[in-house]
């Protein structure tokens, strides 16, 4: 492929999704966008992509994007973020919001749904809900094929033994041929939704805590300062962020604060009165 046109189409994936991707990685991108082309009828990649750049057709651009985004994950990826929830946030949020009982948690870019679901698992094992708790939980992701394969909750044999033990495999799925579907009490608590980090959150309202993990290391500074203000201008006053392990907000922007001796776990520290949008 045309190393002109790579460095275009890298600019052009850094202005709509903020994926700052690295234009030297020509195989990987020339083999994420095969089978786009192939779907809109071009024999190659690179012919797509000069289409791409010439014409730039939204469906085309929508689906060149989706396949230029790395959606791996799995269910309770990392361990310690969702045993830190449930035993350092959830207990303080659960006092907290005692007079209204109610919880809204926000998993940001959820790729194919197990973020969501592990943390769904996770708040069944808690007496919150038996108590009458009216606990919301909003998935959403860039990616709308992710999206779609999250809301109908199927997995393969593969995806459910990433995280998963047989206890709550049993407990949450339901065995369909060699797939496996997600119980239907779990599917029920969450509201998923196709929606970009660089767009106005507006829509979400006030939420608890955000799940936002392993998307901001794609992200260059700038980009990531900008999707941090959005997220804390979501979140309420005393709320949480939850990252991946290597992602440091606080390094980032000043508003979000590391809790001692705990990993990828963050307080804001601004009010969201002070919090003005853009100026980040
Ligand atoms: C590696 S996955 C992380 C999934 C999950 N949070 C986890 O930690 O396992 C990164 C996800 O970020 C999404 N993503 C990338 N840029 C985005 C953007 N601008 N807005 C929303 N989601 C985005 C991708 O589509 C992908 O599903």
């Amino acid at each position: 492929m045309n190393p002109a046109d790579i460095a275009l189409l890298v600019e052009l994936l850094k202005r709509r999704t903020g994926i700052a991707l690295n234009p030297a990685k020509t195989h990987l991108i020339e083999s994420r966008l095969t089978p786009v082309a192939r779907q809109f009828g071009f024999r190659k990649a690179d012919a797509l992509l000069r289409d791409l750049l010439r014409h730039g057709r939204e469906a085309m651009w929508r689906a060149a994007t989706e396949a230029l985004t790395t959606n791996d994950t799995w269910f309770f990826r990392d361990r310690a973020p969702f045993e830190q929830f449930r035993d350092a946030v959830l207990p303080v949020l659960a006092l907290r919001r005692a007079a209204t009982r109610k919880l809204r948690i926000w998993c940001c870019a959820v790729s194919t749904g197990q973020e969501v679901y592990s943390l769904a698992m996770l708040l069944q094992e808690t007496p919150l809900l038996a108590e009458g708790w009216d606990i919301e939980l909003i998935a959403t992701d860039l990616n709308s094929q992710s999206i779609a394969r999250a809301r109908e909750g199927l997995y393969t044999s593969y995806e459910v033994q990433r995280g998963l033990g047989i206890r709550r495999l049993i407990t949450y799925f339901n065995q369909e041929g060699d797939k496996w579907r997600i119980a239907g009490r779990l599917g029920r608590m969450i509201q998923f939704r196709t929606f970009n980090l660089l767009d106005d959150a507006g829509w979400v309202g006030t939420v608890d805590a955000v799940f936002c993990r392993n998307v901001l290391i794609y992200f260059e500074e700038p980009v990531k300062a900008r999707v941090l203000d959005r997220l804390a201008g979501t979140l309420a006053e005393d709320g949480y962020l939850i990252t991946g392990n290597a992602e440091m907000p606080d390094k980032v922007v000043p508003f979000f604060e590391a809790l001692p001796g705990r990993r990828g776990l963050y307080a804001v520290t601004r009010p969201a009165f002070m919090l003005v949008s853009g100026t980040y």
